[in-house]
């Protein structure tokens, strides 16, 4: 069989998955109600926070341990397919957090993670800064919405059809079988 990613890079993405893709619908969500505005933008910010501490856990872990060769007959142009999708998850995985912390910043709004625990602002106060930064962090996440949906379609194929081992690989961790 393909060979696997090790236990814990697959728990840290099927961790970081759920968040990620709870924190689009909360997203959307929060700025589509009213009445739910307030507890879902309270919970959008400690988990953007939380993602972005394990991102940087991933990048060290991913260091430490690169990532299993993909099958060694799978065509060049898949294969830079895979890498870039995957730098760009990366990429998206950090930008997101800090752009939303940096507008929260900008607005002068705390980044409250729990009670008086908040975040210190990053950039200073500024309202055409706060409008740009805004913008980018919808455009970033219909970006991650977008390059996670190739994602979840190339997973598939690879489970589905092709039956090549990689989508194992994320599931089957640690497992050297
Ligand atoms: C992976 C991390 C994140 C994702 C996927 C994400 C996603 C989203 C999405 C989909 C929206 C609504 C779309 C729109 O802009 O119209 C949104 C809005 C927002 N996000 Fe994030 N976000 C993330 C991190 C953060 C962080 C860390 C903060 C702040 C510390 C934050 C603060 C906000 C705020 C304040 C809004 C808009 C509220 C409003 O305009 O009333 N986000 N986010
Ligand atoms: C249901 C959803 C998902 C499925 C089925 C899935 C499946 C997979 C599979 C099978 C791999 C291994 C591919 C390979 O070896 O090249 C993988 C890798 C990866 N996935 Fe996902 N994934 C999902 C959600 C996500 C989300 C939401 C993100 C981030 C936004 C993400 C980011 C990554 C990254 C960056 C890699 C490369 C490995 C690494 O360096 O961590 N995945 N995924």
């Amino acid at each position: 069989m393909h060979q696997p990613f090790t236990l814990f890079s697959c728990l840290l993405h099927w961790l970081m998955a759920i968040l990620i893709l709870a924190m689009l619908f909360i997203g959307v969500g929060m700025v589509a109600s009213l009445t739910d505005y307030g507890w879902l933008v309270s919970i959008h910010k400690p988990i953007g926070a939380l993602i972005l501490v394990l991102v940087v856990v991933r990048l060290i872990n991913r260091l430490r341990h690169p990532a299993p060769p993909l099958p060694a007959g799978m065509p060049g142009l898949l294969r830079f397919a895979a890498h870039a999708s995957h730098v760009v998850l990366y990429a998206l995985m950090i930008a997101l957090p800090l752009v939303g912390w940096a507008m929260l910043s900008a607005a002068h709004i705390p980044v409250v993670l729990y009670g008086s625990l908040h975040l210190p602002p990053i950039v200073p106060a500024n309202a055409a800064l706060y409008a740009t930064l805004r913008g980018a962090h919808t455009v970033l996440a219909l970006l991650l919405f977008l390059t996670f949906l190739a994602h979840l379609g190339a997973a598939l194929m690879h489970a589905l059809i092709f039956r090549d081992g990689v989508f194992e690989s994320m599931t089957s961790g640690g497992d050297k079988s």
